[in-house]
């Protein structure tokens, strides 16, 4: 965990050192949960972004019948019709639970904070012997008419008197993920160690779960997770996470508006004018990458939790019945996408949605998660939505959102001639249009959503990408490298051009392979410091290739083409470098 600490605070600074992520509007102090990505960052998204449309929209890939699978693009508006988000439930449920310190007036997630207790020996013995009997009663798991006189009776004393004088001795809360962050996160000071003596492992309790019992010696109030206040949370209260503004120059109720949480619901609401335009036939996908805006209570771990950020999404539309096939291949192509993009450790990891975890809107779910250094999170989810969205939009708006099945009822129009109804052509032509009104032929498509944030892919290929070894100096000596193994179709720039030195016509024949890459891929020319150091550059900015004009270029027209990962030099020949590069690069 330490480690991985470090790793991650060597990691934001070189983000900020490189010209990868800048804190947003620095200057004057930033503001929390917002990022700029700098010359590098933006190269790095918007080859992620790139590579995400290429792979999914221009050349989508084949689908389980080996065909490629029918995609189309889209561009949404950021601020919709409030009634969006009123049919699509933001309004009413898009929410977390937040508590407030009434101390520090700070504000926290209720399920992000963790009470931890711990006991000395002598309190934890006294616990198991006099306390933890009667615990279900205090929490209400039992019911006191069930206690014999006796026992009413010593629990009454001990309510009253005797734990309240033992009280745990150290309690902290933290905010934390996951039971497992919260134990690493609340540590005790050798100081409170030497003061609680043998102390028995403690307890960690989320702060969601306390809330239900009553406030009992051995409960005692949480207390303030910033500034260590007891008993001054508020009660859980939602807080919505939609960012409010106002179109036009009223500001009333009647002009509020609000930022999308999410690009989704601008896909569901042009289902029939993609439908109609473009005139597809189910199954199809329509994608879209865009902005995205929540107001977290806590954005958190970096760029992981942002109050502004991307999002790659695509509803994917097909039969109900087919949907729990494309559900699998979403889920397998999506993770599939990652590793082939360099997140091959086993720090990404593919989890299924238990029953008791899905949305009450979905069929099924899983997530395609990372261990960032701060833990396990979601990088993408791959959700069943069923017909969820398109029906609460046709019923929020009145317009059909349903889907005629043309090729199934042509195949099935035989059956409503009017020889199968005793040639009575009225019943015949009735009997078709109730057939044709419902299913199979006319249905709510179900919805495949894989649904992934650019920053956190980001993110996750930064954190992959991360690497120290040593690398030689210019006199041969191991020295410390950083480097980042970025995948050559991500790393924001291909090849970097060197000149050895400033004199004997290197600048100029260098300059001159420079412009040469530059017209086919994201170059960089560097002239300063010695060679070494050049490269320690590249190498932290992740550019897969180095190329350096030296003495031998003047006598054969050979160039050293350096490989960022094993460090090997080969000699190309100076006018074959672009193809040279291009091919390795695989068009990336
Ligand atoms: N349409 C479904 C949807 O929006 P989500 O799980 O809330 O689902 C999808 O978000 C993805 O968007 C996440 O997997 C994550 O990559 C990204 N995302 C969500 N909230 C984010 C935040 N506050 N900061 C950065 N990325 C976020």
């Amino acid at each position: 965990m330490a480690g991985d600490t470090d790793r991650m605070e060597r990691l934001v600074a070189l983000a900020k050192r490189r010209g990868f992520i800048f804190p947003s509007s620095e200057i004057y102090g930033g503001l929390n949960g917002f990022w700029d990505y700098g010359p590098l960052g933006v190269e790095l998204k918007r080859n992620i972004k790139q590579a995400w449309w290429d792979d999914l929209v221009r050349r989508p890939p084949e689908g389980p019948d080996g065909r490629p699978i029918e995609m189309v693009g889209l561009d949404c508006s950021i601020i919709m019709n409030p009634k969006v988000w009123e049919a699509s439930g933001h309004l009413a449920g898009f929410s977390d639970p937040m508590i407030t310190c009434k101390e520090c007036k700070k504000h926290f997630r209720a399920d992000q904070v963790y009470v931890v207790r711990w006991m000395s020996a002598e309190d934890y013995e006294h616990y198991q012997e006099r306390v933890a009997p009667y615990v279900p009663y205090i929490t209400g798991e039992a019911s006191v008419d069930e206690m014999s006189r006796e026992e009413l009776a010593e629990f009454r004393r001990l309510a009253e008197f005797d734990f309240a004088q033992r009280p745990t001795k150290y309690l902290k809360c933290v905010i934390a993920q996951s039971e497992e962050e919260a134990l690493a996160k609340a540590r005790l000071s050798s100081r409170e160690k030497k003061h609680l003596g043998k102390a028995f492992p403690p307890s960690i309790t989320p702060y969601v779960d306390y809330l239900d019992r009553p406030v009992a010696p051995e409960f005692p109030p949480p207390v303030c997770p910033h500034c260590g206040m007891a008993g001054a949370l508020t009660d859980p209260r939602h807080f919505n996470l939609m960012f409010k503004s106002h179109a036009g120059a009223m500001k009333d109720s009647a002009s509020e508006v609000y930022l999308r949480p999410e690009t989704a619901q601008g896909i569901f609401v042009n289902f029939k004018n993609v439908l109609d335009t473009q005139r597809l036939k189910l199954p199809f996908g329509i994608a879209q990458i865009g902005k995205a805006f929540r107001n977290e209570i806590n954005p958190r771990n970096y760029t992981f939790r942002s109050r502004e950020f991307e999002q790659m999404e695509i509803e994917f539309f097909c039969h109900p019945d087919a949907a729990p096939q494309w559900y699998s291949w979403w889920r397998d192509a999506r993770f599939q996408w990652y590793v082939r993009h360099g997140l091959t450790s086993d720090r990404l990891r593919l989890r299924d949605h238990e029953a008791d975890e899905l949305a009450h809107y979905a069929a099924a779910c899983a997530d395609v998660e990372y261990d960032f250094p701060f833990g396990v999170s979601e990088l993408e989810g791959v959700a069943n939505r069923t017909d969820f969205d398109l029906k609460a939009h046709q019923d929020h708006s009145g317009r059909d959102m349903t889907y005629f099945d043309e090729e199934r009822w042509q195949q099935d129009a035989g059956q409503y001639k009017p020889e199968h109804y005793g040639g009575d052509k009225k019943a015949a032509k009735a009997a078709a249009a109730e057939a044709k009104a419902g299913p199979p032929y006319r249905f709510i498509p179900y919805v495949i959503e894989p649904s992934g944030g650019v920053d956190r892919a980001a993110l996750a290929f930064l954190c992959e990408a991360y690497d120290e070894d040593e690398a030689p100096d210019e006199k041969g000596n191991p020295q410390q490298r950083t480097v980042l193994r970025l995948h050559p179709r991500l790393a924001p720039v291909k090849a970097a051009v060197f000149p050895l030195v400033k004199k004997d016509g290197m600048p100029e024949k260098a300059r001159a392979l420079y412009e040469a890459c530059r017209r086919e891929m994201t170059a960089f020319y560097d002239e300063k410091g010695a060679v070494g150091r050049r490269y320690r550059r590249q190498d932290e900015a992740g550019t897969p290739f180095c190329i350096t004009v030296d003495g031998q270029t003047n006598e054969d027209g050979t160039v050293t083409v350096r490989d960022r990962d094993s460090m090997r030099q080969v000699r190309v020949p100076s006018e074959g470098v672009v193809a040279w590069l291009t091919e390795r690069l695989g068009g990336a």
